[in-house]
């Protein structure tokens, strides 16, 4: 867990103190136990004159133990806290030797020391905000009172790492240094000789270093930036502190601070979406990926165009193909503008986007897919062009080559059938806009093999995008459920909502849009020709809300229309209530036979919200999805689910299953056979079990 070894520089003896706890190097209990013990050997070492703290391998530490937070391990002695005090205050010097990512509490450790040497690709970070807590080992004190107010708040409120070379312009390391270990023995050294200064933080408070302002600017742009989230205003809460208060004090009411939202649902909620995003990209069978170096798409539309950007980032090598000239100029054009946009915000430089636009050849030719190793078709929604184009790639690639459509809800395995190879042919669901969205649904046909869905999550994750398996059917996990949602935000309106009730109560609840909001945003002609296509199996004794059939009819199909369940200002995404709406809703209720009553935002999250949970229980349930919590990584990634409630699921888990069975059954006899409790919640529910233990 520690491993001890003794240097010798000029003379002297060095303890570097080396964390080895694979895969990250997570300061859990038995690392502080180890960790003090031979901290405490060393300092009474009357041989040793300074010691360096590192870790093994990639990492310095990736903070505290997530794993043993809320359980009893978390109070085994000494307290990160404590461990920091300890090094803060011993009698010779102690220095950080952070060769590589140091993170949480792992950077806290490092700012209890006397000096600080990073590696020249360290990274240095205090993300807790991200997992709905806050730097509970003293990092909200230290840290301001190291690199200063403004610096901490960016630091800490944003979450985000920074690199070596930046943490050496704001002061927080004290060197650069290519042998990280070396540099620090010889800065504990000179520490040890008083030839430098210690640089452990002053504990009185900060006075003058920032004005109120300053903090009320913070909170303002948190609370924009992370609706409903209440871990980035604790840790601002705790930052002013350090302006008001000694280090003693202010350490005191971090600790505090920390218990609450640690013990809180939304830190809950956001380490299970941590978790669920890595158990996602877990696979059932251990198949053999296979290399890929070139890929094909299909289509140079939104989609197609920002796919073939993803791929382009990703270092790969692309052909985009499409029918016309004129359809792939313009698809051409909106890969540049996007390209020049992101190059303006500084994302990447200039030649960054050169590199990656000389990776994209444009070609109206099948022939030029004949060497690709995958295909991504994103090209109409519509089977019988799905399957002529399918027919053509099967005829010009190579036989190795995988085939995969971008289709939202069509059946891969009716896609497959048409070719020559259905064990290489798979779904890859991308979310709009594909270079930015992080989710990719793989959806494995009946007979995709495991090797290929293997290569795709090897590629997926190389994009930087979380994929998660899933099976064949209406809508895959991720549009099936939104089906069962909308249809509950269309019966809301015909019983008495506005749209902006609707939406508005959603928000507050921490959706990044609302539903009817969602549809003018993604055309609403895309879900009015699915519903066209289910008519004819719909089973006619079953409600059905024509509000949306008709707001399509007056041609509005949302934001590219200027109008639809809203209207909007030219070159304005902001959503404006229509009265014209309001007057055709009442219409449909009054067609429907219905009396419009006043409804609760109670009432409309319980009838959205819960209509996923009952639709991702039966997903699960029909093997759909591997587990509840790839249904909540979907949600979050993919649907602006909050993530401070961890997605749908793990909602309902959060809620109690019981009481969202007995409100699904209400619901039941209220409004009928759509509310049928799925087996699977009715059975966790009656066994005290939880969605996370299914
Ligand atoms: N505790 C427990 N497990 C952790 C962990 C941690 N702090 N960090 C990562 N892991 C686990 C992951 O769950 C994963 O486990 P698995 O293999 O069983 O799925 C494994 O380590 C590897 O993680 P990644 O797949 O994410 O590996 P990467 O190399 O892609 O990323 C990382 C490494 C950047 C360290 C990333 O894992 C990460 O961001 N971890 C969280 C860091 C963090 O938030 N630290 C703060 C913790 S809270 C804290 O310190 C409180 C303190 O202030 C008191």
């Amino acid at each position: 867990m520690v491993h001890v070894e003794i240097r010798h520089v000029d003379q002297a003896a060095i303890a570097v103190l080396r964390i080895d706890n694979p895969p990250v190097n997570s300061v859990g209990s038995q690392v502080r136990v180890a960790l003090g013990e031979q901290l405490d050997k060393a300092l009474a070492d009357a041989q040793v004159n300074a010691v360096v703290l590192t870790g093994s391998g990639r990492f310095f530490s990736g903070g505290a133990d997530i794993r043993e937070f809320n359980t009893p391990k978390t109070q085994v002695r000494p307290l990160l806290r404590e461990l920091i005090a300890r090094i803060e205050g011993a009698g010779k010097p102690v220095v950080a030797a952070i060769n590589g990512t140091a993170l949480g509490g792992g950077l806290e450790l490092t700012l209890g020391c006397h000096g600080r040497v990073a590696s020249e690709t360290a990274k240095l970070g205090l993300p807790e905000v991200k997992l709905g807590v806050l730097p509970g080992a003293g990092g909200t004190q230290r840290l301001p009172r190291i690199i200063g107010i403004a610096a901490a708040l960016d630091m800490i409120v944003g979450g985000e790492p920074i690199a070596a070379h930046k943490a050496l312009a704001n002061g927080l390391v004290d060197e650069v240094a290519a042998d990280p270990i070396d540099a620090a023995c010889r800065l504990g050294l000179a520490l040890s000789r008083g030839e430098r200064e210690s640089r452990t933080v002053d504990p009185a408070p900060l006075r003058n270093a920032a004005s109120e302002s300053v903090f009320e600017a913070a909170r303002r742009d948190a609370q924009r930036r992370y609706r409903g989230c209440i871990a980035p205003l604790e840790c601002i809460g705790c930052i002013e502190q350090t302006v008001h208060t000694s280090l003693e004090a202010g350490l005191a009411y971090e600790a505090d601070r920390f218990k609450f939202l640690v013990e809180g649902d939304q830190s809950k909620a956001q380490r299970h979406v941590f978790f669920a995003e890595r158990q996602a990209t877990k696979l059932p069978s251990a198949a053999e990926p296979s290399q890929i170096a070139r890929v094909g798409v299909v289509g140079a539309g939104t989609m197609g165009g920002g796919i073939a950007m993803s791929l382009a980032n990703g270092g790969y090598w692309v052909v985009l193909l499409e029918q016309t000239e004129a359809a792939l100029q313009r698809g051409w054009n909106t890969i540049q503008g996007n390209y020049a946009a992101s190059s303006k915000r500084g994302r990447f430089t200039e030649q960054e986007v050169k590199d990656r636009l000389s990776r994209i050849q444009c070609s109206l030719e099948y022939g030029d897919l004949a060497d690709v190793d995958l295909v991504i078709e994103a090209a109409f929604e519509d089977m019988q062009v799905k399957k002529e184009i399918f027919t053509r790639l099967d005829a010009v690639c190579k036989p190795t080559a995988i085939l995969a459509s971008n289709t939202s809800r069509l059946d891969i395995n009716e896609i497959a059938a048409v070719t020559s190879r259905p064990a290489q042919v798979l779904g890859m669901h991308f979310f709009s806009p594909a270079n930015v969205m992080r989710l990719l649904e793989v959806v494995k046909g009946a007979k995709t093999s495991d090797s290929v869905i293997a290569t795709v999550f090897r590629l997926a994750v190389r994009l930087n995008k979380i994929p998660v398996l899933v099976g064949v059917c209406d809508g895959f996990v991720g549009n099936r459920m939104v089906s069962h949602y909308t249809r509950e935000a269309y019966f809301l309106l015909e019983e008495g909502c506005t749209p902006a009730q609707v939406d508005g109560a959603l928000r507050r609840f921490g959706m990044a849009m609302g539903p009817l909001q969602m549809q003018d945003m993604a055309g609403l002609d895309i879900s009015w020709a699915a519903r066209k296509r289910q008519a004819p199996t719909r089973p006619a004794h079953l409600r059905y809300s024509k509000v949306a059939d008709r707001i399509c009819e007056m041609g509005r199909f949302g934001q590219k229309t200027g109008s639809g369940f809203y209207r909007y200002e030219a070159g304005s995404r902001e959503p404006i209530p229509d009265p014209e709406i309001d007057a055709l809703i009442a219409q449909c209720s009054a067609e429907a036979g219905i009396t419009r009553r006043e409804i609760s935002d109670e009432e409309i999250i319980a009838r959205t919200i819960y209509a996923l949970v009952n639709e991702g229980a039966r997903i699960v349930q029909d093997g759909i999805a591997q587990r509840a919590s790839d249904i909540d990584v979907v949600y979050v990634a993919g649907y602006g689910f909050p993530m401070f409630r961890g997605g749908p699921m793990f909602y309902a888990d959060t809620v109690g299953l019981p009481e969202v069975l007995a409100t699904i059954r209400r619901f039941h006899e209220q409004h009928g056979e759509y509310w049928e409790p799925a087996p699977l919640l009715v059975e966790l529910a009656e066994s005290g079990r939880r969605f996370s233990d299914s």
